[in-house]
């Protein structure tokens, strides 16, 4: 029985967080890698640079907005396009994630 109730336990817990444990494999499934990286420049900024210039600032939902519309004028001339594969949700655990690695060395 004591068996049982820890084995729903640890069910539970894999079952709900979900998005925040697979946020690099997120950023992978909806073609952002195909733009961006961790720590260097492609297409657009790296995501290292993105999470230091906003550091100071309380910067998810706006990030989270752009992410979904698309952003131009921040970074240089090329415009990031509209993601709408990527849901309300899944935008904002992309760039809570993206803004953590601006503090990484
Ligand atoms: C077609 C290429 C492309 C794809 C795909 C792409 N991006 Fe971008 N991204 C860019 C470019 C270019 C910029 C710089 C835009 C600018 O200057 O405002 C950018 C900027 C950003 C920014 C910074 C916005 C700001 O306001 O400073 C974030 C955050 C971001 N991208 C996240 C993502 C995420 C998350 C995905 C996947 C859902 C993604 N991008 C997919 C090209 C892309």
């Amino acid at each position: 029985m004591r068996k049982l109730s820890a084995l729903a336990c640890c069910a539970m817990l894999v079952a709900v967080p979900g998005l925040a444990l697979a946020n690099p494999a997120l950023a992978q499934k909806k073609n952002c890698m195909a733009c961006h990286a961790v720590d260097k420049r492609l297409v657009g900024p790296s995501f290292k640079d993105i999470g230091a210039k906003y550091a100071k600032q309380d910067a998810a939902a706006d990030l989270a907005t752009r992410i979904v519309k698309g952003s131009s004028g921040r970074w240089g001339p090329v415009p990031m396009p509209a993601n709408p594969q990527v849901s309300v949700e899944e935008a904002q655990a992309l760039s809570t994630w993206i803004l953590e690695q601006g503090g990484k060395p």
